[in-house]
């Protein structure tokens, strides 16, 4: 049998892959032909890079099912996961580029330090329980639970924070903006009806907006569009807080209430 019957009969081909390789201080894209079999993903390429070419080449990854987040890289710009990005969608005869996500610094070659994101998950109080109910005496609407159970498809991979354009562009930035994927966190305690924090002193409208950076979000839906679990973040989660820390704003009792506080204090 020829190599062409060969290729034929197994789908395999050769695809030409640029992947960033380098560390903290500088690095460069470099260009590798590697083998492709029918059905496999970028994962399954880059694991064959290493196999083959670049033992060293750093990856970060852990289910190759799209639920551990690990994997989240830039296919040819794009913010995708690898082990979710099937090969199938490219030309054979394309170049796939494989960066690191740039919002992030890099580590080395594909894995990034994502530490910001932890800081960022620790600013936000936590879930406070009703004081006057016990474990098992929680009653919520099925729709209350429908509305949480969305925001709780999250994997963690980062894809929203890394592409939203208020951190993405601007390093500055960092400090006060929580990103998407923390704001959709507090929209999703902010909207629990059991949430406690308010008789707890915490009022997350005015930190969503004083401290969280709410207010930097200008709906632009980038995050939304390149979430692999389908989170309506924007729609859903963004917009909804804006509105729920606007109408605080504008509550006539609200702003009695911060009037009288003022002069007292
Ligand atoms: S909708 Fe808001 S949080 Fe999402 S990418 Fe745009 S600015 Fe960022
Ligand atoms: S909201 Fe979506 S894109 Fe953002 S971290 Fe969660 S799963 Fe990833
Ligand atoms: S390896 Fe787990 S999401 Fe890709």
């Amino acid at each position: 049998m020829s190599e062409l019957q060969t290729e034929q009969r197994s789908g395999a081909y050769q695809a030409h892959f640029r992947v960033w390789r380098g560390d903290a201080d500088g690095g460069a894209l470099r260009d590798f032909e590697v083998e492709v079999h029918e059905g496999e993903v970028v994962l399954d390429i880059i694991h064959r890079l290493q196999a083959t070419q670049a033992p060293d080449l750093a990856v970060r990854w852990n289910c190759k099912a799209g639920k551990c987040g690990s994997c989240s890289a830039e296919i040819n710009g794009r913010p995708r996961l690898m082990c979710m990005t099937r090969m199938s969608v490219f030309e054979r005869a394309e170049t796939i580029t494989v960066t690191p996500m740039r919002t992030f610094p890099v580590l080395r070659d594909l894995v990034t330090d994502v530490s910001f994101n932890y800081t960022k998950a620790r600013e936000v109080p936590a879930f406070m329980p009703p004081a006057e109910l016990g474990p098992g005496e929680y009653r919520m609407k099925q729709e209350d639970v429908n509305r949480s159970q969305e925001f709780r498809k999250c994997i963690e991979c980062f894809l929203c924070q890394n592409t939203c354009h208020v951190v993405r562009d601007h390093e500055e930035n960092k400090g006060a903006f929580a990103g998407p994927r923390f704001l959709m966190r507090i929209a999703e305690l902010d909207m629990h009806p059991l949430d406690a924090a308010p008789a707890g002193g915490v009022d997350r409208k005015r930190t969503a907006q004083d401290e969280h950076g709410l207010g930097y979000c200008n709906i632009t839906k980038c995050c939304t569009e390149v979430c692999p679990e389908n989170i309506k973040i924007t729609d859903n989660a963004l917009i909804p807080l804006k509105e729920r820390a606007a109408d605080r704003k504008y509550d006539p009792l609200v702003w009695l209430g911060n009037k009288i506080r003022r002069r007292t204090e």
